[in-house]
C-alpha cells in the first residue's frame, strides 16, 4: 500500500501538507494539484478515516449506482439522503454503469477525497478488485449481492417476487409465460427467473427456454426483447419482465404489433416505480420496498451499533426485504374477460 510519505516525496512537500490536502485543509492551489497528481500516479488511498461516521459533522457518504436514468435508483438515493442529511453528512452520487473499470476508478477517486463511507449497488462489476478498494472504509452493498460479499447486503427477496408474479399469471390461466430478464450475470435477475421457474414447476408447467430472453433493465431492451419473442412464433399469452422499465418497453412493442393488453397478452413488471401506476393500462408489478431499503442501508452505515444494525435476516448476512404483488390493468385472464 502506498504511504503518505511516498506521496510527499513524489510531490516535493511535507507529509503534513499531504495530510492537509487529503483532509481538505488550507493548501495552495499549485501544491494541492501537485499532491493530487502524485497521489493519482502512485495510486495512494488515505488510510481508514480517523473521523467516525457516527456523529462526524462533516463526513461525506458516497452512493454509487449503475444508472440514474432508471427511476428505481433516484428513489433509492432519495431515501438514503433522508438519513444522511439528518446526520449532517454530505452525499456524493456517482454512476458506474455496472462497469468494473469505472467502478474501480470511482471508488479510488472518492477514497482519495476523504469519503467516509460508501453505499454501492452490487453486481458483477463489484468484484474482488473493487471490494479490495473498499477495504478499510465502511460500506454497505445494496440491491444486488452475492453470498461472498464481506459487507452487509440490503436487498429484496427477488426469488419470492419472481414466484409471486408467475403465480398471479398462472392463477389467471396463463400457461405459456415469456420471460424478459435483466443482465443475466446479476443475482437479482437470476433469482427472479428462478422464482418464475419455481411457480411453473409447482403448477406442473415446464419452463420453455425458447420463451426466455434477456435485456439490460432499460426500456429499449424490453421493447427489442418483445419483438424478438414475437418473431419466434412461439405462442405465449403473458410476459414477465425482470423490471418495470423493460415491461414498459414491452408494452410499447405490443401496442405497435396491434396486440391488446391484457385482452391478448398480460404483462407483469418488477420494482413498482412511481411511473407504473401512471401508464395506461397500469402496470401489474412486484413492489420493492425501495425507500425502506435505502433508509436501512444508510442507517447500517451510519449507526454502526444502532437500532438499524439489526442482525441480518438470512444466513448469507443479507438484510432481505419482503416484496408484494401490486395488481393493475396490465394483467387479465387468458383470452380476455
Ligand atoms: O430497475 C432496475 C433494477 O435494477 C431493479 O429491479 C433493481 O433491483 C436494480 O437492481
Amino acid at each position: 500500500m502506498v504511504t503518505i510519505r511516498e506521496v510527499a516525496t513524489r510531490a516535493g512537500c511535507s507529509v503534513a501538507t499531504v495530510s492537509r490536502v487529503t483532509n481538505g485543509g488550507p493548501v495552495g492551489q499549485q501544491t494541492r494539484a501537485r499532491v493530487l497528481e502524485a497521489a493519482d500516479e502512485l495510486g495512494y488511498l488515505p488510510n481508514e478515516t480517523a473521523r467516525s461516521l457516527v456523529g462526524g459533522s462533516t463526513s461525506t457518504v458516497a452512493v454509487i449506482v449503475p444508472d440514474v436514468t432508471n427511476p428505481f435508483f433516484p428513489e433509492l438515493v432519495a431515501a438514503i439522503q433522508e438519513v444522511t442529511e439528518h446526520s449532517q453528512h454530505m452525499l456524493f452520487l456517482v454512476q458506474d454503469h455496472d462497469d468494473p473499470e469505472t467502478s474501480s476508478r470511482t471508488i479510488r477517486n472518492l477514497r482519495r477525497r476523504q469519503v467516509s463511507g460508501f453505499v454501492v449497488v452490487g453486481g458483477a462489476h463489484l468484484g474482488p478488485e473493487q471490494l479490495a478498494l473498499l477495504d478499510g472504509v465502511p460500506h454497505v452493498v445494496l440491491d444486488r449481492g452475492t453470498d461472498s460479499y464481506p459487507a452487509p447486503v440490503v436487498r429484496s427477496d427477488n426469488r419470492a417476487g419472481g414466484r409471486l408474479a408467475a403465480e398471479h399469471l398462472i392463477s389467471l390461466g396463463h400457461e405459456r409465460i415469456a420471460w424478459i430478464g435483466g443482465p443475466p450475470e446479476l443475482t437479482n435477475s437470476q433469482d427472479r427467473l428462478a422464482g418464475l421457474h419455481e411457480a411453473l414447476e409447482a403448477a406442473r408447467l415446464l419452463p420453455d427456454p425458447d420463451l426466455e430472453t434477456d435485456g439490460d433493465f432499460l426500456e429499449q431492451s424490453g421493447y427489442d426483447a418483445m419483438l424478438r419473442l414475437r418473431a419466434t412464433r412461439q405462442g405465449f399469452t403473458a410476459v414477465q419482465a425482470g423490471n418495470d422499465l423493460m415491461a414498459i418497453g414491452a408494452l410499447r412493442a405490443l401496442d405497435e404489433l396491434g396486440l391488446q393488453v391484457p385482452q391478448q397478452v398480460s404483462v407483469v413488471g418488477f420494482d413498482d416505480i412511481h411511473l407504473a401506476g401512471y401508464i395506461r393500462p397500469g402496470l401489474t408489478t412486484i413492489h420493492q420496498q425501495i425507500t425502506e431499503m435505502g433508509r436501512h442501508a444508510a442507517r447500517l452505515l451510519l449507526e454502526r451499533d444502532g437500532p438499524a444494525a439489526a442482525r441480518p435476516t438470512d444466513p448469507a448476512g443479507h438484510h432481505v426485504f419482503d416484496v408484494r404483488l401490486v395488481r393493475r390493468g396490465s394483467t387479465g385472464p387468458v383470452g380476455g374477460p
